[in-house]
């Protein structure tokens, strides 16, 4: 039976972001604070990365981070240094979807093998091809991105998975979402204790609580802010989260949601970011800092 310790481990964090653009259709609901987040995922041998946050040093990501008001960013060696990892002890890295807060610092990880659905590659691909008037589907794509991705591809370290997939890794399982935030998103499922214990990481699937519960836990569903697809399909993939979760909200990890910090045990570093300990494999003694 495999079993993995998770933290969700914040890099930055964007202060004041319209309520609109986390979900479609409130406008004049005013704004909140949303997480940028990755996922450390340890066990079997493995030391996984759930994304890779963004690179700070490319020009394109400037322009991107501060149209998007990224605040606080700080590199993969002070996040990861938190749990005790350093960036090249990550084997194994899983993107959810090729937007660039997700996908965009594959080069700040020598000795990862990553994996992302085939079909996103490919639509991200096909949407280069489009043209300027199709460049909205492209918001938040760092082009950059597709070309490392490719480049990895030609160097034996980027694979293509082709819809659902079991034990990509010992009790590790994903699943596509197809046309709907993008092209060939995937959620993550972490199995542990054979499912009992089970975390799903969903990537942008849904940004927050709200997305999955409704307003003000309604039971409505609402799509995310941004998408290449359709809202139904968004909707339809609400349904098969939380049926896989069996409705329980602590299974599912979302990456944008301030709610992690106390969702989960949490401390804030002394950066200013915050980690949550998602969950502790059998023998793993906790991270969250001991308080007098
Ligand atoms: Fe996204």
């Amino acid at each position: 039976m495999a079993n993995y310790s998770m933290w969700l481990l914040e890099y930055s964090y964007v202060p004041v972001q319209a309520i609109s653009s986390v979900m479609a259709g409130q406008h004049n609901k005013g704004t909140r604070t949303i997480s940028f987040t990755y996922l450390a995922i340890k066990g079997e041998g493995h030391n996984i990365l759930i994304d890779c946050g963004t690179d700070a040093s490319n020009e394109y990501t400037k322009k991107l981070s501060e149209r998007d008001s990224i605040t606080n960013w700080n590199p993969p060696e002070k996040v990861l240094a938190n749990i005790g990892l350093k960036p090249e002890d990550i084997d194994t890295m899983i993107f959810t979807h090729a937007h660039y807060d997700h996908m965009d610092n594959m080069a700040a990880f020598p000795n990862a093998h990553f994996y992302i659905q085939s079909k996103e590659l490919l639509g991200w691909i096909q949407a280069m091809s489009l043209g300027k008037k199709f460049a909205s589907l492209q918001m938040a794509l760092n082009p950059d991105d597709i070309v490392t991705a490719v480049k990895m591809l030609a160097e034996g370290r980027m694979n293509l998975v082709d819809g659902e997939k079991k034990n990509l890794l010992p009790g590790i399982h994903v699943y596509p979402a197809y046309d709907g935030h993008t092209y060939a998103s995937q959620m993550v499922e972490v199995e542990n204790d054979g499912g009992e214990n089970k975390r799903i990481a969903i990537g942008d699937l849904a940004y927050v609580d709200a997305n999955l519960l409704g307003i003000d836990n309604d039971g409505v569903y609402v799509p995310v802010g941004l998408g290449v697809g359709s809202p139904y399909n968004m909707m339809k993939t609400y349904e098969e989260i939380l049926e896989r979760a069996g409705g329980d909200m602590q299974k599912i990890v979302l990456c944008h949601e301030t709610s992690n910090w106390t969702k989960y045990p949490s401390w804030v570093t002394k950066e200013g970011l915050h980690v949550a300990e998602v969950c502790l494999a059998p023998g793993q003694t906790s991270l969250v800092p001991v308080t007098k």
